[in-house]
């Protein structure tokens, strides 16, 4: 028996890295996942994949519709798709800050917008309203901040104000949200580092290695089980002893 059995999730950007282990750990534990990302060749483990860019509030929209029209609810949120555009305050571009903004943060708000309905209208086997749970994956920077990402550690920590605001309004219906704030995980993100910087960065790190996306994949999963009934509005960092 899984600790999700019977849940309906939506992760989005599940195509690779954190996302598809999430999407892998949410299905294990017994969920039923919805996969959204831009592009979607194949998404293990999920019962449906959905092409859906998360800064359009019509594609956001029409995702948690069809998922309620086919599972009948929607359970589980984790706002996981994020990208990152970095440069210098001086020379960052207007364009590079608003595609951040829109996907990281706005993104975040429109899904948990278009799921707040669905999941105020849940109901357990007892009749008693249900709720959901929302997970966002924020980042360690949106805590610290960073040199050189303006633009992303904005985007983080909005994201992070966005849970606590959200725990506080949508709590009376049993609807929790919290965050997980990755340190250095091995993805395409951070593959792109030259290797040099890599090694320097894990000697930063106390447990002097980068985490793998199922660390955090773990996280949300115990965040969006029962297990975690009485947390909200809380961020949980998974970064090696970082901060
Ligand atoms: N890798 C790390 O070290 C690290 C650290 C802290 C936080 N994070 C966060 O974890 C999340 C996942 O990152 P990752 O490392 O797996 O990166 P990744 O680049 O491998 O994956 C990002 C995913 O988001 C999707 N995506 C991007 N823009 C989208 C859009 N407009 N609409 C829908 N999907 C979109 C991509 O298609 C991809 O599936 C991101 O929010 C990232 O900011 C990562």
């Amino acid at each position: 028996m899984g600790t999700l059995d019977g849940r309906i999730a939506i992760v989005t950007g599940a195509s690779r890295g954190i996302g598809a282990a999430i999407v892998g750990k949410l299905a294990a534990e017994g969920a039923t996942v919805v996969a959204c990302a831009r592009s979607i060749e194949s998404c293990p483990g999920a019962s449906l994949c959905l092409k859906v860019d998360v800064s359009n509030a019509e594609q956001v929209d029409a995702c948690v519709k069809e998922t309620v029209a086919k599972f009948g609810r929607v359970d589980i949120l984790v706002n996981n798709a994020g990208i990152t555009k970095d440069g210098l305050l001086m020379r960052m571009s207007d364009a590079d800050w608003d595609q951040v903004i829109d996907i990281n943060l706005k993104g975040t708000f429109l899904f948990t917008r278009a799921v707040s309905r669905p999941m105020m209208k849940n109901k357990g086997a007892d009749g008693q309203p249900s709720g959901g749970a929302i997970v966002n994956i924020a980042s360690v920077v949106g805590i610290t901040g960073n040199a050189g990402q303006a633009n992303y550690t904005s985007s983080k920590g909005g994201v992070i104000a966005l849970t606590k605001t959200v725990a506080k309004e949508l709590g009376s219906r049993q609807i929790r949200c919290n965050a997980v704030a990755p340190g250095f995980i091995r993805s395409q993100m951070t593959d792109v580092l030259p290797e040099d910087v890599k090694n320097q960065y894990a000697q930063t790190i106390p447990l002097k290695r980068f985490g793998e996306a199922t660390d955090v994949a773990n996280a949300v999963a115990w965040l969006a089980s029962d297990a975690a009934s009485y947390v909200t509005g809380q961020v949980i960092s998974v970064n090696g002893g970082m901060v």
